[in-house]
C-alpha cells in the first residue's frame, strides 16, 4: 500500500459496437462488441492513496475535474473495497485528444484509471478481473484492458462479462485515421445517450442479427478478408446511428461537417480507394484503412478539412503500467 502506480491506456475502436445494457447497474451490455486498441489516443493517469487526504483529488489535463467527478469516486471506491483500504486518493490524468467528443476518452480513461488505482492500491488483478473491474466504470473501456483486437462477453452476470484477447496487436496491420473535425462536446454522453436504446423501433431487429455480425466479423478479421471487414464495420456504425437517430428523443451526434466526409468517403471508395469509415458518439470520424493507402487517405481528408486535426493509428497492445509518474 501506499505507493504511486501510473498506466497508459490506449481509446479502443469498436468495430461491432456496445449501445444498450441489459443491467444498467453492472453495466452488462445488450449485446457483445468487437473492438481494436490503437496506438495514438492514450490516457496515462497517475494514482496514489494517501492517509490523511481529506477527500480523493482528480486533476485532468491540469485542471480538477468537475463533470463526472462522482463516476471516479465511485469507481475509486470499488478498488478500496477489494483492497480493505480507505485512503483518499490523488489522481492527475493526462489525456492526448480532445475529451468527450466521441473519441471514447471514457475507454482510455477507465482502463489507465483501474490498473493504476489498483496496483496503488497494492493489490494484483489477473486481466479478467481487471477488464470485469474496468467493465463497471464504463463499458467500453473493459476493451482497452486485453492487447490487439478484442471480444467483449456481454455475460450473464458481474463476474462473466470481460474483454478478451482474440488476435494479438500484429495480427493485421491496419489503419485507423481519426478525423477530429472539432473539439466541440457532445451534449448527450453515451451513458444517458444508451439509455433511450430500448425506444428506437429497430432495436431489437439490431439484436437479433448481432450474433451473426459478431462471427462474421472474426472471420474477416481472421483471413485479413479488407473489403468484407470495411464494408461491414460501415454498415454496423450507420446501423448504431439508425437506432440513436431513432431513438426518442432523437439522438443525432453528427454534424454537418460528419456528413460531408462520410459522403466523400463513399466517393473516394467509388474511386477505387479502400477506406471505410466508423463513428461514435460524437462528429468526429474513424477512417479504417489499410497501410499502403494512409497517406493518400489523410492527404484527401487535408483536401477537404484543412482545419481538422489528423490523428494516425496502429493497433495496439492494452493498458500497461510505466514508471512515468504524473506527480
Ligand atoms: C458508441 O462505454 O462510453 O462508443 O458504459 O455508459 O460508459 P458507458 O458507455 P460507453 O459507450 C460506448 C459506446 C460506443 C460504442 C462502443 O465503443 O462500443
Amino acid at each position: 500500500m501506499n505507493t504511486k502506480a501510473t498506466a497508459i491506456a490506449p481509446v479502443n475502436i469498436a468495430f461491432i459496437k456496445y449501445w444498450g445494457k441489459k443491467d444498467e447497474v453492472l453495466r452488462l451490455p445488450a449485446n457483445k462488441s468487437i473492438s481494436m486498441n490503437i496506438d495514438n489516443l492514450l490516457t496515462t493517469t497517475t494514482v496514489e492513496f494517501i492517509p490523511g487526504l481529506q477527500a480523493d483529488s482528480i486533476t485532468v489535463n491540469g485542471s480538477p475535474l468537475t463533470k463526472g467527478n462522482d463516476r471516479v469516486i465511485a469507481h475509486l471506491d470499488r478498488v478500496r473495497a477489494l483492497a480493505s483500504i480507505d485512503e483518499k486518493a490523488k489522481v492527475v490524468s493526462k489525456f492526448n485528444f480532445p475529451m468527450g467528443t466521441g473519441l471514447s476518452s471514457s475507454a482510455s480513461g477507465f482502463a489507465a484509471l483501474t490498473v493504476a488505482a489498483v496496483n496503488a492500491a497494492g493489490i494484483s488483478l489477473n486481466q479478467q478481473d481487471l477488464s470485469i473491474l474496468t467493465r463497471q466504470g464504463s463499458g467500453s473501456a473493459c476493451r482497452s484492458i486485453p492487447d490487439g483486437f478484442a471480444e467483449w462477453l456481454d455475460g450473464d452476470s458481474g463476474e462473466t462479462s470481460y474483454a478478451i484477447s482474440i488476435f494479438p496487436s500484429d495480427w493485421w496491420d491496419i489503419r485507423d485515421v481519426v478525423v477530429i473535425l472539432t473539439s466541440q462536446q457532445k451534449e448527450v454522453t453515451s451513458t444517458e445517450g444508451q439509455r433511450l436504446h430500448t425506444t428506437s423501433p429497430f432495436f431489437d431487429q439490431r439484436l437479433q442479427h448481432m450474433k451473426t455480425k459478431i462471427d462474421s466479423i472474426k472471420q474477416y478479421i481472421r483471413q485479413k478478408d479488407f473489403h468484407s471487414f470495411g464494408e461491414l464495420i460501415e454498415s454496423e456504425a450507420l446501423e448504431m446511428h439508425a437506432v440513436m437517430i431513432t431513438s426518442r428523443p432523437p439522438l443525432l451526434y453528427w454534424t454537418p461537417e460528419t456528413l460531408t466526409l462520410m459522403k466523400h468517403v463513399m466517393r473516394w471508395r467509388s474511386e477505387g480507394l479502400g477506406v471505410y469509415f466508423t463513428i461514435n458518439t460524437g462528429q468526429n470520424v474513424h477512417l479504417i484503412c489499410r497501410p499502403k493507402d494512409e497517406d493518400k487517405v489523410v492527404q484527401l481528408v487535408q483536401s477537404v478539412f484543412p482545419e481538422a486535426t489528423i490523428i494516425s493509428n496502429k493497433p495496439a497492445n492494452g493498458a500497461k503500467t510505466t514508471l512515468n509518474h504524473l506527480f
